[in-house]
């Protein structure tokens, strides 16, 4: 059979009736439900305690039958196929050339499996030659939120906040090796010995970081943060209990109002979703100017300008930094400046814009607490280079920064907005700030879940003239009221 998606010389076809489909399995052991789970392709199945199962001999020497069985079809598919082709071809195209190949090699190879275990071997090739291989399945669902590879043999998903750990593995390190070459050549990017970790965007958006040995002790290290096609939004996050509707009310008069704001949290605790968020109440006719290492935000409005760091290439040149970045941007009329993350000297230029006339700014920056946040800037001024006295840095920061969102990842896995403090100026040295709602926990309960609720500290917004002035008199209750959990 001729077709356009294989190599000029095609291998001879084998037996037809190897294709036909049979429902007792050559490889003897019982299929159906061992099939899948030695594809782990399929849906890996979310588990409670974080070992992998105990497998049986049989078990293991089935799925040792199949792994050379996959090596072997993967070899016969890349011998056959037209690479070239492929880009254009349909999904569906591909699958039936590549079901059309494999049939004919487990039949040469004198293999029969069951329907299920083909259908399963058929979909792992495909995400092989197309994608990234075993890490295909967990990109597909939509459940999981990040993806954390720890070596060959150990894949952890995060799920609702929870680790867990999966069925799925890599043949060996050198099969992982080669899905994190795939993923950072597409990106122009090399990771090897000397370069040994690499930041990258998956074709779908989704954040990657892998480091490799020797770095790496036990073997190559990925993470990937998935991108979420939908980010979650204000009525959403209220929905799921990471702030409430007063605290809504009270953040969109903040952004109404053009305060600056910096959204302060740990790795993973949702900074990027909030800030997402709080994007979304910027008004439609603002020119927004967005500046990230690698690109999460997805703001709805019309106006926006996007902007993504490079690092060095391998040569170690044409980086381009968050603060060039920056710079730039300035030079380009924005209303707002909105910055992923500031973590280092674009810091300075984040502060100026700040002050400067391009209020309304936002930022996320890693730390513990609203205070935390400030020292942490403190410590980012002093280590871009500039020589500053401690108190005229605090007094920039004090100006240039009006509020501080921290969002906290709590041991249940909820992610919640646990405290919105002002900053409101100076008093000798030390900035003063003002917390105006919080999360109160008082504990767990019986199934692990963080017991607590928001409440307003009754303090009034030091911003409430501004408020004002901007089109939004917030009502006294959201300061006064505890809000219903
Ligand atoms: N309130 C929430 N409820 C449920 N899931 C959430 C919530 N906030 C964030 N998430 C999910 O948690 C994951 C991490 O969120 P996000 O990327 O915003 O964190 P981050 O603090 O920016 O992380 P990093 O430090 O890695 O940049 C995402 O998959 C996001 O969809
Ligand atoms: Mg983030």
């Amino acid at each position: 059979m001729f077709s356009r998606y294989r190599k000029a010389a095609p291998r001879p076809k084998a037996q037809q009736a190897a294709e036909t489909e049979r429902e007792t399995p050559l490889i003897q052991q019982p299929p159906a439900k061992a099939a899948t789970q030695a594809a782990p392709a399929a849906t890996p199945r979310p588990r409670k305690a974080p070992m992998p199962p105990v497998l049986n001999e049989k078990e293991l020497k089935r799925r040792e039958k199949l792994a050379e069985i996959r090596v072997e079809l993967h070899k016969r598919l890349l011998d056959t196929l037209n690479l070239a082709a492929l880009e254009y071809a349909s999904e569906s195209d591909l699958k039936n050339e590549i079901a059309a190949i494999c049939a004919d090699g487990l039949a040469e190879m004198g293999v029969v499996l069951t329907r299920e275990e083909r259908a399963t071997l058929y979909q792992e090739l495909f995400d092989e030659v197309t994608g990234l291989g075993p890490l295909e399945p967990l990109l597909r669902d939509d459940t999981v939120n990040d993806i954390l590879v720890n070596g060959p043999k150990q894949i952890f998903v995060e799920r609702a906040g929870k680790l867990e750990l999966t069925p799925v593995v890599f043949k060996d390190e050198k099969h992982l090796m080669r899905v994190i070459d795939k993923i950072v050549s597409a990106v122009g990017r090399r990771v090897d010995e000397s370069n040994p970790y690499v930041d990258a965007r998956l074709k779908d958006g989704s954040r990657f970081n892998a480091m490799v040995p020797p770095i790496a002790v036990d073997g190559a290290l990925v993470s990937i943060r998935k991108f979420k096609k939908d980010k979650l939004g204000i009525d959403e996050l209220i929905k799921f209990g990471a702030f409430t509707e007063e605290m809504a009310m009270y953040l969109r008069a903040a952004v109404g109002a053009h305060l600056n704001i910096v959204v302060s949290g740990g790795t993973g605790s949702g900074k990027t979703t909030t800030l997402n968020a709080l994007s979304s109440m910027i008004a439609d006719n603002e020119r927004i100017l967005t500046i990230e290492d690698t690109a999460e935000l997805q703001l709805q409005q019309i106006h926006v300008g996007r902007m993504e760091s490079r690092p060095p290439n391998v040569e170690g040149k044409g980086a381009v930094t968050q603060r060039d970045c920056l710079r730039n941007a300035l030079r380009m009329r924005p209303d707002r400046i909105i910055v992923g993350e500031t973590r280092g000297e674009e810091v300075i230029d984040m502060l100026q814009a700040m002050n400067t006339g391009h209020d309304g700014s936002m930022t996320t920056i890693h730390a513990n607490s609203a205070r935390d946040a400030v020292s942490r800037l403190e410590n980012m001024v002093a280590m871009a280079g500039i020589e500053m006295p401690l108190k005229a840095v605090r007094a920039q920061i004090a100006s240039a920064v009006h509020l501080i969102v921290q969002a906290s990842r709590l041991q249940d896995g909820s992610r919640r907005m646990v405290s919105i403090t002002e900053v409101t100026g100076m008093e000798g040295d030390i900035i003063t700030m003002q917390e105006i709602f919080r999360f109160k926990r008082y504990g767990i309960d019986e199934n692990g879940k963080v017991m607590g609720h928001f409440e307003p500290t009754g303090i009034r917004s030091h911003f409430s003239d501004r408020f004002k002035y901007s089109g939004f008199e917030l009502p006294n209750h959201i300061y006064t009221q505890k809000a219903a959990q």
